[in-house]
This record gives C-alpha cells, structure tokens and sequence, in this order.
C-alpha cells in the first residue's frame, strides 16, 4: 500500500506542534507494517541542506500562476523517512515559522504557499508528478493541506481515496473570495457545499468538505466538533458527515519520548529505577535557578501560548502552588501578553517559579523528566501529546475533562489504577482544587501512592505500533468502500 502525507509539518524537520509529531513518527510505524509512505511537505528555508537528495528534481510547471515550483525526493537524514519537497524559494525561501513572520503575523501569502502545497498533493497523487509512484490513499492535515482533496475532486479525474486528519479545528485558513483565481480554483465552489465559510473562503472546510473520509485525534474530540459548542462554526457539516468521521488517538514517539535513553536527560530512568528522575529534578530546579528542593512538588507547563491551552489558568493558580510549598516552570512562547505576565510571575518569585520564552526541545524534555506533575488545562484539546509524554516520564499530569485529555489520562478518584488528575470547568477554582488534590497526594504515605500512580502511568502503551495498525486498517476500509 501506498500512502501520502500531505503536511505543513514533520518532526525532526520542522515543528511548532503536535502534528508535526504526529506526522513525523505515523508514516515511520507504518513503514514497519509494510506500507511505502511519502511525506509531501514545504521545502522551508534550509530543508533541502538537511535532507539527503534522492532523485532528480521535477518541475511541477506553472502550478499556480506565477509561481514556478519543483519536488525534490528526499530522505530524511535522521530518520530515513521518504519526503517529496516542494521546493519554491518565492513562497517558503524566508526567516520566521512556517505560518508566521519574525514578528508573529501570519504570512500575507499563506493563501498561495499552502495553496501550491495543496496542489502540488493533487498533481502527485493523481497526475503522476513523481514519476513511478503513485499513492493508494492521500491523508492531508489540517488547513494547510485542505486543498488536495478539493483539487482532486473537482479535477473529475481518477484519484486515490482522500483522507482528511483534523487535528484542530481552530486554525481554518480563512482567506477572502478573491483569491480563488489565484490559487485556480473556480467560482463556483464559493458556496456553502463548497469552500465558502461565513463570507470568506475556508480551506479547512474545503479538506472537510472534499475528503471522502474524515478523522480527527480522539474519540472525544470527534464528538465534541459535531457539537455548537467544539464545532467552530463546522459543526453542521460535521455531523452531516458522521459516518464518515472516526476519532483515533494519537500515539507517542517512543524512541523520541523515553527516559531510559532520552540524550537530552542528565540521568536515565525507568519504571524499575526511578532514582534518576531525582537526579533530572534537583538539575532542572538548577538550571531554571530555582530553589533545589526534593520535598517541593514541581508543576510544570510546556505549551504553546495561545487561549486553547489555559496558560492564564495555570498562570491563575502559582499562589496555590506556592501556599502549598509547591514551584512552577513554564516553557512556552505565542502571545505577548501570555509571555509578559509569565516572566511577571517568575520574576515575583525567582526561587519557586521559573520561565523560559522560547522554543526547546531539549528543555521539553528535562521539564517532563524533572516535574512531578504537569499542567495541561486546556479550554479543547484535540488529543494533546504532552500528557502522554508526561505519564511516560512518570510525571502526573493535571488535565482539564476534555478531548483526548479525557481520552487518556485516568481520574485517581475515578479508578484504581489512577494516572493523574482530572477537573471539569475551565476556571481558577476548578484547577486550584486539582492542584490542591496533587499536593495533597504527594504528601500522602511519605510518596509512596505517588509512586504507585507514577508507575500506572508509565506501564500504559501508547506507542505508534498500535495506532499504525488501526491506520492501517482504516486505509485497507477506505480503500474498498463502495
Ligand atoms: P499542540 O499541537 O496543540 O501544540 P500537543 O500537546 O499535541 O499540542 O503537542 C505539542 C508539542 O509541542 C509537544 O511535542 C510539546 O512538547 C511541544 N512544545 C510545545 N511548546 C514547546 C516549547 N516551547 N518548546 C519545546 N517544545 C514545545
Ligand atoms: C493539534 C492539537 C493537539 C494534538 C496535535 C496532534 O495541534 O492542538 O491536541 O495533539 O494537533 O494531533
């Protein structure tokens, strides 16, 4: 079976979230199952240096007007991954993010470069613009990639089965009217069983609309956005689609995620010999500058700054933690006025709570490894990674009752073999209260319930092999539905 990605984004290559994980390691695991995966994506600033060149270039023509663009196969040094980079310095040949500027705006042409990423997905999978390899089943993510399956249907030519992940139904690629012609799409398609979304052009909905099969990254979250409530204004056509719709939990990268062997840890550890988890405590307590306590429970934060993660309601409960003895590190960046009450918040007390604004993988890593608890009280979360990553390194997360948060973490009160934390509303009191429970089972036993629930997290799976096989089985579905 023959599959392609068509991403915006693939750990190791570039990342600014989740699916960049998500992308990064499925197409790996299915690999192991046989299946030949390729990863479509930008070639970013930098990206073609990183990767070893396979083949030749193909032009892809005047793919959109004006623009002149080429896939580059590729592997991926680290991981051996198949990539096809669409190489097109005009559009992706610049400094800052993949959708931002160095100042934290949105591209003004994000229409064209992921429109041209969405074309280019079509001219593979069904014009055979990689000569010799055409997919079985597309799977596009997200906004940036709704528009392969809209060319691909509205071409009218044969074309492999489509298959749409929304892994957050916030970010929708809303771009006026106007710019249909200029990614060469008609007009006709500017109504509502169409692209059009409230006046404007939407090419999240287009990915919904012109995919013939639809999944999202948690059972709970594919309930919640065919609601008024979690829809984001989608949620009329989403339930119009149910059938069409499954909800798969996302699974983690466990070669990337994996305290015995992470190189970014000062000290190994397992579910056999947690001692070294002391070790990464006592070393982050000194590299954040705060005080070196081992009796002081450790919250952490590691998100991005944006309202869906509750960085104000995390931010809201540092008295808790502090009148409870407890200290707070916080890893993240996004909007300024997040990130300036954040270093408010370390600077009023230097030696119980500590903050870095910026982008760190590694650091990432040691805040899981060194925490014992993590905070993740986000309004939705489609399924979250960093809860999963937390429970791998032993570390309790502290969850909101939503999406795959809901899905994966397992209230202490709710079940025997508890795995954190869970409250219901998204406000200060609700996580105060969660808080004040974490603090109280630190203490309880002189640590040993801790440990127990600590080693009820890191005994579940939540490793991709699975996840792969149930991928895999939805493409061999999707394949032979009539
Ligand atoms: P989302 O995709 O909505 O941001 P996820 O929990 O699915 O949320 O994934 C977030 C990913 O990004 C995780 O791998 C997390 O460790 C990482 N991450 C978020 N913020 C940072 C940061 N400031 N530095 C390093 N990694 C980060
Ligand atoms: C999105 C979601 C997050 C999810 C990730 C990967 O960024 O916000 O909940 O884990 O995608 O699917």
């Amino acid at each position: 079976m023959r599959v392609l990605f068509v991403t915006s984004e693939a750990y190791p290559l570039v990342k600014t979230g989740g699916l960049a994980d998500v992308v990064g390691a499925l197409p790996v695991s299915l690999a192991r199952l046989g299946v030949d995966a390729r990863i479509l994506m930008p070639a970013y600033a930098g990206l073609l240096d990183r990767v070893e060149v396979t083949g030749p270039a193909i032009d892809l023509g005047e793919a959109l007007p004006n623009v002149r663009a080429r896939l580059v196969p590729a592997r991926d040094l680290a991981g051996g991954r198949s990539l096809i980079l669409v190489d097109c310095p005009a559009l992706y040949e610049r400094p800052g993010g993949p959708y931002l500027d160095e100042h934290g705006h949105d591209w003004p042409d994000n229409f064209l470069r992921f429109g041209l990423l969405g074309k280019a997905g079509a001219l593979v999978a069904a014009r055979g613009a990689v000569p010799d390899w055409s997919p079985d089943v597309v799977h596009a993510s997200d906004w940036q990639a709704g528009l392969t399956p809209a060319y691909l249907s509205l071409w009218g030519e044969r074309h492999p089965v489509t298959l749409f992940t929304v892994h957050n139904l916030h970010y929708q690629g809303i771009f006026g009217r106007e710019i249909l012609p200029m990614v060469d799409l008609p007009d006709h398609v500017y109504q509502v069983d169409g692209v059009e979304f409230y006046g404007h052009v939407s090419y999240l909905k287009a990915g919904l609309f012109y995919s013939r099969f639809l999944t999202t990254v948690s059972p709970s979250y594919a309930r919640e956005i065919q609601t008024p409530m979690g829809g984001e204004g989608l949620h009329g056509l989403l339930s119009s689609r149910a059938w069409a719709l499954q909800g798969l939990l996302n699974g983690v990268d466990q070669d990337e995620w994996n305290p015995a062997t992470d190189p970014h840890l000062p000290a190994a550890y397992g579910p056999d010999n947690l001692s070294g988890k002391a070790v990464c405590k006592a070393a982050l307590q000194r590299e954040m500058g705060l005080a070196e306590r081992s009796d002081a429970p450790l919250f952490g934060v590691v998100s991005r700054f944006v309202e869906q993660k509750g960085i104000d309601l995390a931010l809201s409960v540092v008295s808790t933690v502090l009148d409870n003895g407890g200290q707070m590190v916080i890893l993240g960046s996004g909007d300024p006025g997040l990130e300036w009450h954040v270093r408010g918040a370390a600077a009023a007390a230097p030696e119980s709570v500590a903050a870095h604004i910026g982008y760190d993988e590694g650091l990432s890593h040691r805040i899981q490894a060194g925490c014992d608890a993590l905070l993740v009280p986000s309004r939705f979360e489609p399924c979250g990674l960093t809860q999963l990553y937390a429970m791998r390194y032993g570390t309790l997360p502290v969850v909101r009752r939503t999406g795959g948060l809901a899905d994966t973490v397992i209230d202490l009160d709710e079940a025997d073999a508890g795995t954190g934390f869970v409250f219901d509303a998204a406000d200060p009191g609700a996580l105060a209260e969660a808080v004040r429970r974490a603090v109280a089972h630190y203490r309880e036993d002189e640590g040993a319930a801790w440990r127990r629930t600590m080693a009820n997290g890191m005994a579940l799976d939540f490793g991709w092999d699975r996840v792969a096989r149930e991928y895999l089985g939805l493409y061999g579905e999707v394949l032979h539905a009539p």
